[in-house]
């Protein structure tokens, strides 16, 4: 079957009589994004239609939480007055006012401290808000399992031979689990669930978009109910990616200068879980082997740039206190 599918004219065409059928949507122009993503023009302004493969109950309950004036973009109902609708693959589709504009860079420092205060207000507006996840995965495990699904890709080093990479990446994070593991992370997410926090989880550059009004959050199918350690974890590593080079400008914004004080954020910040994500996601794409041989070639360079940050930090090595409350101030 041919991948890309979607940006055909008979699939789009079939889109449009789905949407017209079932939202009562007259669409005049599609522009498609990605497969689960299209950009529609209904002959007056343009929306963003979002495919789903499941009922996106979560979505609702933050949806119908949240105000729709706010720099949030929640889904917006059909003509017909449908919150979504369901196509012959029970495939839930939904719209959403499109925004103008570009997504943020985690390059620059203006971006940076927009993400994190879109991110605070996110947070402070959406706590309260019970997320039903049928079987929760602890981040522990998650982490574990990461790094089992990265070890499983050994055989990839070695034929590119960038085994010592891969050793290299291993050794490191096999010590790191000790410290991890003394700390009490089921507690941490139970007092979550329990104080009813929500995080945004993918706080990647792409779900920010900002234009001369101001700066959108978008993209909530990952929220859930969880520590909001977890969310500033995923944003610094995201920011180490990107731009950020040190411990003194990480910590010149006063969120990650509040909670490196937290073990839990310190010692899961330094687990580079965000490399492995890349990469098994990379490989999920059935690259070619010159393509794996030049990510190959990126991964070393963010190893190396990561090995730096995470070895520049003995003042806070001896972080003892393991005490979930800490890390309250900064949501
Ligand atoms: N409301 C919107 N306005 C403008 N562009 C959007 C909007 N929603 C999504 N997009 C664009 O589509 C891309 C993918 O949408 P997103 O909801 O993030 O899907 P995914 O879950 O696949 O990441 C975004 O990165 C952005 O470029
Ligand atoms: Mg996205």
């Amino acid at each position: 079957m041919r991948t890309d599918f979607w940006r055909d004219d008979s699939f789009l065409n079939r889109l449009h009589s789905f949407l017209k059928e079932k939202g009562a949507l007259t669409v005049q122009r599609i522009v498609p994004i990605k497969k689960n993503v299209y950009e529609v023009f209904d002959g007056n302004q343009w929306w963003i239609v979002k495919c789903y493969h499941r009922k996106m109950s979560r979505l609702w309950s933050l949806f119908s939480y949240l105000d729709d004036e706010s720099n949030f973009i929640i889904s917006y109902p059909f003509p017909n007055g449908k919150r979504w609708i369901e196509d012959q693959k029970q495939q839930i589709w939904c719209m959403y006012p499109y925004v103008e504009g570009e997504s943020l860079s985690y390059k620059n420092d203006k971006d940076r401290k927009s993400a994190i205060h879109l991110l605070q207000d996110f947070h402070h507006e959406s706590k309260g808000i019970v997320i039903h996840q049928t079987k929760p995965i602890s981040y522990l495990t998650k982490l574990e399992e990461r790094q089992k699904r990265f070890s499983r890709t050994k055989n990839i080093f070695f034929q590119h031979n960038a085994l010592f990479l891969y050793q290299n990446i291993m050794k490191y994070t096999e010590e790191l689990w000790t410290p991890i593991k003394k700390l009490k992370w089921t507690e941490l997410e139970k007092r979550a669930k329990r104080k009813k926090y929500i995080i945004h989880g993918d706080s990647a550059s792409h779900n920010f978009i900002k234009n001369n009004t101001g700066v959108f959050l978008i993209d909530f199918d990952l929220i859930q109910n969880a520590p909001y350690e977890y969310e500033w974890i995923q944003l610094a590593q995201r920011f180490l990616y990107d731009g950020v080079d040190d411990w003194d400008e990480l910590l010149s914004y006063p969120v990650f200068q509040f909670y490196v004080q937290n073990p839990y954020f310190y010692y899961g910040l330094k687990f580079p879980s965000d490399l492995f994500r890349e990469w098994l996601h990379f490989l999920k794409r059935n690259p070619s082997n010159q393509e794996i041989s030049q990510y190959i070639k990126k991964f070393k360079r963010h190893w190396h740039k990561r090995q730096k940050f995470y070895d520049k930090t003995p003042n806070y090595d001896k972080i003892s206190n393991n005490n979930p409350k800490r890390g309250e101030r900064f949501r």
